[in-house]
Formats: structure tokens, sequence, C-alpha cells
């Protein structure tokens, strides 16, 4: 489907590095290496170092980084971690498999970040952890965060969508106590099939995930924590060193694009995702608040051949498979409200200046007359 304006397209980025990354597949097919050897090992020392942090491990998926953070807080019955009900499921599956009892605060209506003045309120003696989460690339001031929730609580960051993304001059993942980061290829850092990785200062913390990866295993014939299976490859790890050396440029084009969206949108129609001051939005999604008719302008950009997305639907409180076992601190009025009107426009590095200003004006054709 040539003619097709996707939401995100990934060919594009694999052609501008393919060269490289065929290359990096090469040397790892023909070693012969491939769980836990060299690329596993330069790439959680060059990612670490990117981000300013001092231990990197890497899994096989964001949604085990954030279940093996979880792990390292020595949660008991009964203990409560706070994240928001508007973000991906795994947020909140992670925290379920954890065993913490989820407590779910609201968003801000202008940031779709957790709104840091209802964790304050949310704040129990069973409070364990927090798991802010930097939407869209936007991202939560942390060190807000912590002077909210004072010492003795962890801050686990959610950093699926946020790889480069700064909170005045500090990236992301360096800010709480633990990170967890995805490589699903969509991610502005992403893999060809599944990764993770967590980051941390804290060297228990990273020596417990190293061990718990990979069984337990101390040497080859000693296991002495009960681990299971979840590496990072090889393969990926080669192709995401690749791509780290192009992340800062994918990114800064990632904020132009952004910056033009934001220049042509008419704020009548369609309100931007806000950046607050002191931070830096990587923009994973480029998603907008529409003023109305929101499931309207998605089909009619489908008969324009222009493929939107929704992120999210609902709040996460409201899955069907997950409805058990959550406690709220308050209503979630406001994630009800961005989840029924949020829209997620084409968005990727390499996409054209003329696709976006296609989709500009075809919002202006739908709302023309409408409002
Ligand atoms: C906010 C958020 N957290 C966690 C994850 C989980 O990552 P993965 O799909 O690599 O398990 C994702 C990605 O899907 C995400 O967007």
């Amino acid at each position: 489907m040539e003619d097709m304006i996707w939401r995100c397209d990934l060919v594009p980025q694999y052609q501008a590095y393919q060269q490289e990354i065929h290359e990096a597949i090469e040397r790892v097919l023909s070693s012969g290496r491939y769980i836990l050897a060299e690329n596993v090992q330069a790439f959680e020392k060059e990612f670490s170092e990117y981000i300013g942090s001092g231990y990197g491990v890497g899994l096989n998926s964001g949604t085990d980084a954030l279940l093996f953070a979880l792990w390292c807080f020595d949660l008991k019955p009964g203990d409560e971690v706070i994240l928001p009900p508007f973000t991906a499921i795994p947020t909140y599956s992670a925290v379920r498999h954890s065993g913490a009892i989820p407590v779910f605060v609201d968003i801000d209506p202008e940031t779709y970040l957790m709104d840091l003045q209802q964790v304050k309120k949310a704040i129990t003696s069973r409070t364990k952890a927090i798991v802010p989460v930097h939407l869209f690339g936007n991202a939560v001031d942390i060190e807000e965060l912590r002077d909210i929730v004072g010492p003795g609580i962890y801050i686990l960051e959610d950093c699926a969508q946020s790889h480069g993304a700064l909170v005045r001059g500090k990236k992301t993942g360096r800010l709480g106590d633990i990170s967890a980061f995805s490589f699903y290829p969509t991610k502005n850092l992403g893999a060809y099939g599944d990764g993770g990785i967590i980051l941390t200062d804290n060297k228990e913390f990273a020596n417990a995930i190293r061990l718990r990866r990979m069984y337990g295993m101390i040497n080859k014939d000693e296991f002495i924590v009960d681990g299971i299976n979840s590496r990072l490859d090889e393969l990926q790890a080669a192709i995401l060193r690749v791509k780290l050396k192009h992340l800062d440029d994918m990114n800064t084009r990632r904020a132009e694009l952004a910056a033009l969206y934001a220049d042509l949108l008419n704020p009548k129609y369609v309100q931007p995702q806000k950046v607050r001051d002191g931070i830096s939005s990587v923009y994973h999604v480029y998603s907008v608040l529409c003023r109305s008719n929101r499931d309207e302008l998605v089909r009619y950009l489908e008969g324009k051949r222009i493929q939107t997305n929704i992120y999210y639907p609902m709040p996460l409180s409201k899955q069907k498979g997950y409805l058990s076992s959550f406690s709220t601190s308050t209503d979630l009025p406001v994630a009800q409200q961005v989840s029924e009107r949020i829209i997620a426009l084409p968005f990727y590095p390499e996409m054209s200046e003329d696709i976006l200003r296609m989709t500009v004006s075809a919002i202006d054709e739908f709302y023309a007359g409408r409002v």
C-alpha cells in the first residue's frame, strides 16, 4: 500500500543504516557467539554511559526490565506501588506480577504525565515504590517527585518511551533509583525484535538482576538465587549499538518535526502535548487532544489513507483482563477524558515534511465548518 501514510514507518530507518546493520549482524553470525557475549557487554556499557548511569543489565524486554527492577525492592504482601493509569499496559502488568498492590493516581491534563500532587496524596505507610512513566518522550520531573516522595520510597523510572529525554539537562533513566528501558522496534532506540535494559547506580540491584536474568547462575554448576531466562541477545545488542550512534540525530529530527506540527496545527481544533520548562521531550509519539469529534476524525483521516492510532483508548484500571487487585487514591477523571480525546498523528524521524503538511491539511479540512 504505497500511497498509505503510516502512523509509524520503520523501513526508512532500516534503509538509512542498512549497511552498518548488515555488517554488525554478519559479525555476530560469523562469530558463533550468540548469547551474552561481547555485544551485550559493550552495549550495556555504551548505553549506561550515554544515559549517565553506573550499571546496565540487558534483558529480553522492557516489561522484564520493570519486573526485575521491582523484584529488587524486597516487596512484602500488602506493599503498594503507585503508577499512572495512562500508560502502556506493561507498566501495570509488571507491577501486578511483582505481587505489589498497584495504586493509580490521575494524570495532568496538559502533559498527560502522572500528576505529582496526586502522588503526594496517594502515599501511605505501605507505599514501597513509585513508577513514573515518561510518556510519549515527555519527561516527569523526577527531582520534584523525589522532593515530594522523600527518602525510603523507591523511584523506578519507566523510560520505555524516553531514550534521551532530559530533565534540566540530565537524561531520564539516571534520576530515580533504577530505570527500565524497552527496545521494542518502534521505540526511539528500537531493536529488530524484543529487548530491554535496566540502569542503576546501585551495584547490588545490578548484580541481583544480572544473576536473575540467567537462572540465578554464578558458575555453570551453581545457582544462588531463583532466576529465570531474560537475556538481551547478541544480535539485538549489535543492532542497538549501531543505532545508538544515531539516536541523538534521530531525536533532533523528531524535535524539528514536532515543532513544525505545533506551528501548523490549528489550536482551535487540536492541542499538542505540553512540555514543561526545563524538560526536553524526545517525542516518541506525537499525540494531540481533539477539541471534539475524535472518532470521526480518525475515520476521516483513514478515508484519506492517513493512519493514526489511539494511545491509550481507556485508563488501565478499566482493562478487562486486569480488573482485580488495584486501588485508586481518587477517581481518574483526567485519564478518562484524555483517553477519549487523544489521537497520535503520523510521526517518525524519517517522515517527510510533505506527509506532515498533508496530515495537517486533512485535519483542517475535517474541522472546517464543524468547529
Ligand atoms: C511505557 C511502556 N512501558 C513498558 C513497555 C514494555 O516494553 P516491552 O514491549 O519491551 O516489554 C512499553 C512498550 O511497549 C511502554 O511503552
